[in-house]
């Protein structure tokens, strides 16, 4: 099969919602669809629990767990499918950001009840910086919740995104029943069923159809009628440029514990998801389609056991075949390397593989060489751009508890540093270790790990800094000025990029105000673009 037939029939794409929305529910439905599990339960099984905020096993099991599904591939109606996980938990933010960076769309679970939520809101925030295309899925119609007209107000200003309804709910909770498929012209009516997937699919030619009125009976048929009527009205047509683009994004209505209008969710995901896109470098944009290997490293797993500190890098190939022990470049370290395990993430198992092609999701055993946003490739000297750093939210100051372990503490921090568990600032003088994470449970796993893992302690004393800026200017006085008045509040991140702590909202603004020629930016992307 040639490349591009192996590239047009991939859709690789994360599935992100509020945590309770139905995002492991949903995957796992998926998964049953794809054949890629036997029963119910398999992927809800290995979640951790929600609660287990300060239980080290719980975090320990995460990191194992994460592994297992971090990616899930599998063969659906000649699509081959790839969904990488993102964890819901709001702790592991940043992971859900830098994974969004390795899909091509996303699916966004809704709950009916709860509607747009403060998890959604960020990371539809994500998507839209991205440009990712996102298809909403409306779950727990089984239950009762905000009416769908309201609930698709309230996507429309809270994501702000356009909106088109591709298939609408007949009633909801004790009174739902069944979805009308706007897009096919078909009507799924529901039975709760969490076992099996089969559907109840009526065709109907159009709603004046009097087996419309037979099925779901004469008040169900009249409101049906109307709505859609409305919807016409409202909304545009569904325009598959539109959802490309990431203009519009269309919604499905369902209830994924049932299996229910999941099926009719995967047939259009896989009928409009785009296949895999090219990525930016700091050269060019390289293509899936260009001939030559190339692709980035967006997420680090270090190996459960401590005693064997090797790693898994997960790498998005962008363009070209990967084979295996071939050598290619890491470019960040003008490094020939080549692997002689690759593993893919086919079912559940991980098994090697020879070749995979662009949209692929691979797992690279490391020794150390391989940090987040790093780029491989067929020689050329290009990085891709776009694993940015999200300013921190919650900053500590690393004190090392034991002096005569200050090399062992120095390799845990750089190593869990490379695997994105959180941002190290260095502040001087005194080489002071800042470190800043998006929640509690970051300094939680640190302290454990590099206990563990390393032999050292440590402990973290609170600094009270609000956001992280990475500032940037083309005037050298200016920043050495801002450099001398802001001592307190400098420092460096890993890549020795300059770093502005800023205390409060009103800080930064003044900062900002008072240095018209200094940029402050609240992701690290900038970089490559100046
Ligand atoms: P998450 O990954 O987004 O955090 O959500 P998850 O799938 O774990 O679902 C959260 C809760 O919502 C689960 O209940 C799950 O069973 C339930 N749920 C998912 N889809 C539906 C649906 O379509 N209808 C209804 N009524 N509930 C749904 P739980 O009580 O937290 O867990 P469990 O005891 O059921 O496992």
């Amino acid at each position: 099969m040639s490349n591009n037939l192996e590239i047009e029939k991939r859709r690789t794409f994360g599935i992100i919602s509020h945590p309770d929305a139905g995002k492991t529910t949903l995957t796992e439905k998926l998964l049953l669809f794809g054949g890629a599990i036997q029963s119910a339960g398999a992927v809800k099984n290995n979640k951790i629990k929600k609660t287990a905020t300060s239980d080290f096993m719980e975090i320990e099991k995460q990191r194992g767990i994460s592994v297992a599904t971090s990616v899930m591939a599998f063969n659906y109606q000649n699509t081959q499918i790839n969904i990488l996980d993102t964890p819901g938990h709001k702790d592991f933010a940043e992971d859900t950001f830098r994974t969004l960076t390795a899909v091509d769309s996303v699916i966004l679970v809704i709950d009916v009840a709860n509607g747009v939520e403060t998890q959604t809101e960020k990371l539809m925030e994500v998507c839209r910086m991205r440009k990712i295309p996102v298809i909403i899925f409306i779950n727990k119609l089984d239950r009762y919740g905000k009416e769908s007209f309201d609930l698709l107000d309230e996507l429309e200003n809270k994501l702000n995104i356009k909106v088109t309804p591709l298939s609408w709910p007949i009633g909801m909770g004790e009174d739902f029943k069944g979805v009308y498929n706007i897009h096919k012209k078909n009507l799924n009516l529901f039975s709760p069923n969490k076992t099996s997937i089969s559907t109840n699919l009526y065709s109907i030619n159009n709603l004046n159809d009097p087996k419309l009125y037979e099925i779901i009976g004469e008040k169900a048929t009249k409101e049906l009628r109307e709505e859609i009527e409305l919807i016409k009205g409202v909304y545009d047509e569904f325009n598959h440029k539109s959802y490309i683009n990431a203009d519009v994004a269309p919604v499905f209505f369902g209830s994924a514990i049932n299996n229910f209008g999941v099926q009719e969710l995967l047939n259009t995901f896989c009928e409009i998801a785009p296949s895999p896109k090219g990525r930016d470098t700091n050269l060019r944009v390289i293509k899936p389609s260009d001939s030559k290997f190339s692709g980035f490293v967006f997420k680090i797993h270090a190996n459960l056991d401590p005693k064997h500190r090797d790693r898994i890098a997960f790498l998005r190939i962008v363009s070209g075949t990967f084979k295996r022990n071939t050598f290619y470049n890491h470019v960040r370290l003008r490094k020939k390397m080549k692997f002689s395990n690759p593993t893919s993430f086919l079912a559940q198992d991980k098994s090697i593989i020879e070749k995979a092609f662009p949209g692929d999701v691979i797992g690279l055993y490391d020794s150390g060489n391989f940090k987040i946003g790093d780029t491989l490739n067929e020689g050329e000297n290009f990085i891709f751009k776009g694993i940015p750093n999200f300013s921190p939210e919650i900053f500590m100051e690393l004190e090392n508890l034991d002096p005569m372990k200050s090399k062992q503490l120095e390799k845990g921090i750089n190593q869990l540093m490379d695997e994105g568990v959180a941002q190290l600032f260095i502040q001087q003088p005194g080489n002071r270790k800042i470190i800043g994470t998006v929640g509690q449970l970051q300094f939680e796993v640190i302290s454990y790990r590099l206990e563990h893992e390393y032999g050292a302690k440590c402990r973290f004393n609170p600094k009270n800094y609000f956001k992280a800026c990475w500032i940037y200017s083309d005037k050298n006085q200016t920043i050495e000025q801002f450099k001398k008045s802001k001592q307190k509040n400098i420092a460096l991140d890993k890549d020795e990029n300059l770093v502005f702590l800023a205390e409060t909202p009103f800080l930064l603004r003044v900062a900002e105000q008072d240095y018209p020629d200094i940029s402050f930016h609240k992701t690290s992307e900038f970089k490559l673009e100046v």
